[in-house]
């Protein structure tokens, strides 16, 4: 199935039919505008924007008022695009009337739904999120605003671990969220979790059986050659193209072969 306009129905009507969904981050007006004459589903204004975009070395340096900025921006690039928009680094976690400030901000700026990091102690807040009346997203697995708790990059609910998931998984889909992200989470518990709850999962490093996809678009456009999880595909070599033409546009400089007369006004 190729292109449909996404809202948040359209997230269970596609579990329901068993279409996978795809979804990729975006932070910028350029490259919201490419998303926006694509098939792909939605957009995640991501916290990862800390890294990609700031180079800051964790999500953790995200703030609101970054993602309010990123958000507007995509909006104004992708206006026909279902965009989801990361709560920021414990905006959710400094009680009701700041996570309600970010939601408000958040929603203001262009998104359709926000997308909450964490499990048990999230619930309160994400129920009332909910009954706000805004569409709301987890996030379990790997949650990136949690790295110095869990210690590093790893995956997530192996052994023993993996029916914590599976409860997490439930409680989020009971507290009305309309979909889960379940980053760097073995193959099997991704299938089981997407099995047993109504909602679809939408995996990062959670093998093909989760209902949805999503990844950083610089990642799989292969900006960044060195990085190489076993979890990405990169779709095209972007560094190397663009490398390429900035050293051709520096060697016609360099050679007075830019611009031609033609490229020149009279
Ligand atoms: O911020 C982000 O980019 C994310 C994805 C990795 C799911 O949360």
């Amino acid at each position: 199935m190729s292109a449909m306009a996404m809202n948040v129905h359209g997230f269970a009507k596609c579990k329901a039919s068993a279409r996978k969904i795809s979804m990729v981050t975006c932070y910028d007006y350029w490259s919201a505008q490419i998303i926006n004459k694509t098939d792909v589903d939605c957009i995640l204004v991501g916290d990862s924007l800390a890294m990609v975009m700031h180079g800051f070395d964790s999500t953790v340096h995200a703030t609101i008022e970054m993602m309010v900025m990123h958000v507007s921006a995509v909006r104004r690039g992708a206006p026909s695009k279902f965009i989801i928009g990361d709560m920021p680094f414990l905006s959710c976690s400094k009680g009701l009337e700041v996570a309600m400030d970010g939601v408000q901000a958040l929603m203001q700026a262009g998104v359709n739904s926000v997308k909450v990091e964490g499990d048990a102690h999230q619930i309160p807040i994400i129920r009332h999120i909910v009954e706000a009346g805004v569409p709301v997203m987890g996030h379990i697995g790997l949650m990136p605003q949690s790295i110095h708790g869990l210690g590093g990059h790893k995956v997530q609910g192996r052994g023993d671990k993996a029916e914590r998931l599976l409860m997490s998984a439930m409680e989020l889909a009971n507290a009305g969220c309309f979909g889960i992200v379940l980053e760097c989470v073995p193959t099997e518990v991704a299938a089981c979790i997407s099995q047993k709850i109504d909602i679809p999962t939408i995996g990062i490093g959670a093998g093909p059986q989760a209902d949805g996809q999503v990844l950083v678009l610089q990642d799989l456009l292969g900006a960044n050659p060195d990085f190489k999880p076993k979890f990405l595909r990169t779709y095209a070599d972007s560094h190397g193209v663009v490398v390429d033409a900035l050293n051709r546009f520096h060697a016609e400089v360099v050679a007075e072969e830019f611009p031609s007369s033609k490229e020149s006004y009279r």
